[in-house]
C-alpha cells in the first residue's frame, strides 16, 4: 500500500519534529523525512495521515521510532585527530587538578552514534591515565536512536569505524569477530550508553555541574536554532565552570551561548565553561554583554575562517546540501587534519 503524503502533511511533520527531536529539516532535505514518514506509516498499516498523527502526538514510542530514520549517524573512531590531543594534553591533566573538588571526572558524550567517540576518550584514558579508572572516571553516551545505542553497547565495529585508528590500538583493542573487530572488554566496560533525546527536558539528567567534559560533536548541526540554544544551555548548566565542550568542525556558539570562552590550541577549537566571575568582570569592565575577550564566538571575526583547519580548504556539506542559512558557518561535517598517533610517551603530568 503506498501512503500519499500531501505537502500541507509534510509541513505539520516538519514542525512536530522540530519541535520534538530538535531536528531541522530544510527544503532541500525535505524527501529524506518524506521518506522516513512513509516508512513509517506503511510499516503501522496507517491508510492515512491523520491517524498516524494521532498516533505520533500521542506517543514517545513512535516518535523515537521515527528518529532512527530521521537521524544522521555517521562517526568512527578518533574523529579529529586534534580533539583527542586536546582531550589527553589539555583537558584530562586540567580536570585532574580540578579534580580535588569534584571528586570524578565526568565525561558526555551527547550525539554518541555508535559510541566510536566514547570508546576513543576510554581507549586514550586507559592508555595514559590507567590509575583515573574506575574510581575517578565515567563515560556515559547518549542518543535519540535506540539502533545506535545498541550498537555501542554491542561494540563490534567495522574496518571502516577504525580507518583512523593508530596501529597500535588497533592490535591491543580490538580482535577479529567473524568480519568484525570487537572491543575489548575492558575498554567496553569504561562507558555506558543509554536513549535519551537531547531535545528533551530533563532536570534529573541535566544536573548543575553534573559534567567535566562533553562532547557534542555534528548534533546540533542537524538542530532548529531554537534546538540548537536550548540543548547548548542545558549542557551550560551542567557543565562545571572550566569545564570542557567540544563541537563538531562545523558548528559554533556564534548567536547561541555566551557561557563558554573559546579555546584554539592543537590546530582546533574548543570551548570552555566560564566562571561566574568571567561574567562579572566583563560586566564590571563595561563589556556588557558578557562576551569574553578572548578568542570569543561573540567577536566579529568570521567563524568561518576561525573553525577552517589551517592549511585545508573548507570541504563542502556531505551531509547537508542546504544553504546553511540557520547558523554563520555552512553546516558540514567535513573532517580535516591528520588521523591520530599516540604521543610517543607518556607526556608525563
Ligand atoms: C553525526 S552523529 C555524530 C556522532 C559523533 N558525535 C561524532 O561526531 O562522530 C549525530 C548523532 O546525533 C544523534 N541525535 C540527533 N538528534 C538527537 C537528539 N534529539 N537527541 C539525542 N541524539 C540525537 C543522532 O542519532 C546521531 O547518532
Amino acid at each position: 500500500m503506498t501512503v500519499t503524503l500531501e505537502r500541507a502533511d509534510i509541513e505539520y511533520f516538519r514542525l512536530l519534529v522540530a519541535r520534538r527531536l530538535g531536528l531541522h529539516f530544510e527544503n532541500s532535505r525535505l524527501a529524506h523525512l518524506e521518506d522516513a514518514l512513509r516508512h513509517r506509516l506503511e510499516a503501522g498499516g496507517y491508510g492515512d495521515c491523520s491517524r498516524y498523527r494521532q498516533h505520533l502526538l500521542s506517543s514517545q514510542q513512535e516518535m523515537l521510532m521515527l528518529a532512527e530514520h530521521l537521524t544522521v549517524c555517521e562517526t568512527y573512531f578518533f574523529r579529529y585527530a586534534e580533539h583527542f590531543r586536546v582531550f589527553t594534553e589539555v583537558v584530562i591533566p586540567d580536570r585532574i587538578r580540578a579534580q580535588r573538588e569534584y571528586r570524578k571526572i565526568r565525561i558526555l558524550s551527547a550525539g554518541c552514534a555508535s559510541g566510536e567517540e566514547a570508546y576513543s576518550m576510554a581507549m586514550l584514558i586507559r592508555e595514559m591515565f590507567a590509575d583515573l579508572f574506575p574510581t575517578h572516571i565515567s563515560i556515559r553516551g547518549i542518543d535519540v536512536n535506540a539502533a545506535m545505542v545498541a550498537r555501542a553497547l554491542r561494540a563490534r565495529y567495522g574496518l571502516w569505524s577504525l580507518r583512523d585508528t593508530p596501529d597500535e590500538l588497533r592490535t591491543k583493542y580490538f580482535r577479529g569477530e567473524g568480519r568484525d573487530l570487537a572491543l575489548d572488554r575492558a575498554v567496553k566496560s569504561m562507558a555506558t550508553f543509554e536513549q535519551r533525546n537531547l531535545a528533551e527536558e530533563d532536570p534529573q539528567f541535566w544536573q548543575h555541574k553534573a559534567f567535566d567534559v562533553i562532547f557534542c560533536r555534528n548534533v546540533i548541526m542537524y538542530f532548529t536554532p531554537e534546538a540548537a540554544r536550548s540543548v547548548i544551555s542545558r549542557i551550560a548548566q551542567s557543565l562545571v565552570p572550566g569545564g570542557f565542550l567540544f563541537l563538531g568542525h562545523a558548528e559554533t556558539l556564534r548567536g547561541i551561548s555566551q557561557d563558554f570562552h573559546l579555546r584554539h590550541t592543537h590546530e582546533t577549537f574548543y570551548y570552555q565553561r566560564r566562571e561566574a566571575h568571567d561574567v562579572h568582570e566583563d560586566l564590571t569592565a563595561g563589556r556588557g554583554n558578557g562576551a569574553s575577550q578572548m578568542l570569543s564566538p561573540n567577536r566579529p571575526r568570521s567563524d568561518r575562517a576561525r573553525l577552517r583547519p589551517r592549511g585545508r580548504p573548507h570541504a563542502p556539506g556531505k551531509a547537508l546540501s542546504g544553504s546553511g542559512r540557520r547558523h554563520s558557518v555552512r553546516p558540514t561535517e567535513a573532517d580535516a587534519g591528520k588521523p591520530f598517533q599516540l604521543p610517543a610517551s607518556h607526556p608525563g603530568w
